[in-house]
């Protein structure tokens, strides 16, 4: 099978990722911070390391900064319900995602939505900059849209955020591993990542960066601090790790982040934009596709991209493919407001998005699969 749903999960973890999960499972079961024995200081010592890692690849301040949680989704949920209160007034883009907007819908925190423009980040920087309002505590957006692969401009937010005093939160699920996003160059203060995407590390673990504080929890319990305490601990990263962590995840964690550094940022975006680059040519060439975004380019778009073939549902296209041999994603992709943006509320949208082992060969199978008259049959 050609895999080209990487910005849902990354579809081939590295060998290295693989070994080291085994190896967790062998010689790392033990409870991390729970019990003094040596094993239980092993597992703990070889996640602060993982820690470690994860904060110096993000430029955050410190290893402790470093939070694991269940995955993104739990990340941006611990940040937008710790931080703000009633009275606030959030901004957020056009192209989020419901990761980022149901929270915000369920806690009823009065925000205002920044269009991006596809083509040009000035406009992008001045819909936020109009949005602000005297009560605006944050402004929370993603690194990349998944549905369109759109960067958002983080450094220039990053500095409206520290001239306006603002919190500024990431939702950086597409872009990480991908993209060379620095907390302390951008002047993120909450970064909120995936790791089973871009970091190549398993499902079932998020991470969360935290650069200020967060006030409130949302999960309280046990961790193996202060024991004697019934209130929840107010030291990182133990304030939002409840419950035992998941040591196999995490240190596939250090291994896929490993795997990204001695590839390359630079090397992988390349690679990635290149075969994306190529795909957008030849459909741009097809008059059944409809494509949403001027052509993609180097550090203005990830390597996602959003089509549909004539008036079909993308999820039939999506179905078609996949019975042929190729997995993309179809439907919505839950980001309704981001299909709002691109007009393709009623079909929503085939997705590309791909990794470091997709190859331009692969590409060109797609292409010719989206070319040939049996599709037309089909559909
Ligand atoms: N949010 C993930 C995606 O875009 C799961 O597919």
């Amino acid at each position: 099978m050609i895999y080209f749903d990487n910005a849902a999960t990354t579809g081939k973890k590295p060998l290295a990722v693989i070994k080291t999960v085994t190896t967790a499972l062998q010689e790392y079961s033990a409870n991390p911070g729970r019990s003094g024995h040596n094993l239980s200081i092993k597992t703990a010592t070889a996640v602060y390391n993982v820690r470690e890692k994860v904060a110096n690849f993000f430029g955050a301040s410190g290893a402790e900064n470093v939070v694991f949680t269940l995955n993104c989704t739990q990340s941006i949920n611990l940040v937008l319900k710790g931080v703000l209160k009633r009275g606030d007034h959030v901004i957020v883009s056009s192209l989020e995602h419901n990761a980022v907007m149901r929270p915000l819908k369920k806690i009823g925190i009065s925000f205002d939505v920044a269009k991006v423009s596809l083509e040009d980040d000035e406009k992008t920087l001045e819909a936020f900059k109009n949005a602000i309002k005297p009560n605006t505590k944050m402004i929370f957006c993603t690194a990349a849209s998944n549905v369109c692969g759109k960067l958002l401009p983080l450094e220039a937010i990053g500095k409206l955020c520290l001239k306006r005093h603002l919190l500024f939160g990431v939702d950086a699920a597409q872009g990480a591993g991908v993209l060379p996003i620095n907390m302390g160059r951008m002047n993120i203060d909450y970064l909120c990542v995936a790791p089973h995407k871009g970091l190549y590390a398993p499902m079932g673990i998020g991470i969360l960066i935290c650069q200020k504080d967060i006030e409130n929890t949302i999960i309280e319990g046990g961790t193996g601090t202060n024991s004697l305490e019934l209130f929840q601990p107010t030291i990182l990263p133990e304030k939002f790790e409840s419950g035992t962590v998941n040591v196999p995840a995490i240190l596939g964690v250090g291994a896929g982040l490993e795997y990204v550094e001695k590839l390359g940022l630079d090397k992988i975006y390349t690679h990635e934009m290149m075969l994306i680059k190529n795909l957008y040519k030849s459909l741009s060439k097809m008059d059944e596709i409809r494509l949403y975004t001027p052509p993609p380019q180097k550090d203005l778009y990830a390597p996602v991209l959003a089509f549909n073939y004539g008036d079909y549902k993308s999820d039939y296209v999506a179905e078609y493919l996949s019975q042929n041999g190729v997995a993309v994603r179809g439907g919505y992709h839950c980001a309704p407001i981001a299909h709002k943006h691109l007009g393709t509320l009623e079909n929503g949208a085939v997705r590309v998005s791909v990794a470091t082992f997709n190859t331009a060969k692969e590409i060109e199978s797609l292409v010719h699969l989206l070319n040939s008259k049996k599709i037309r049959k089909k559909l």
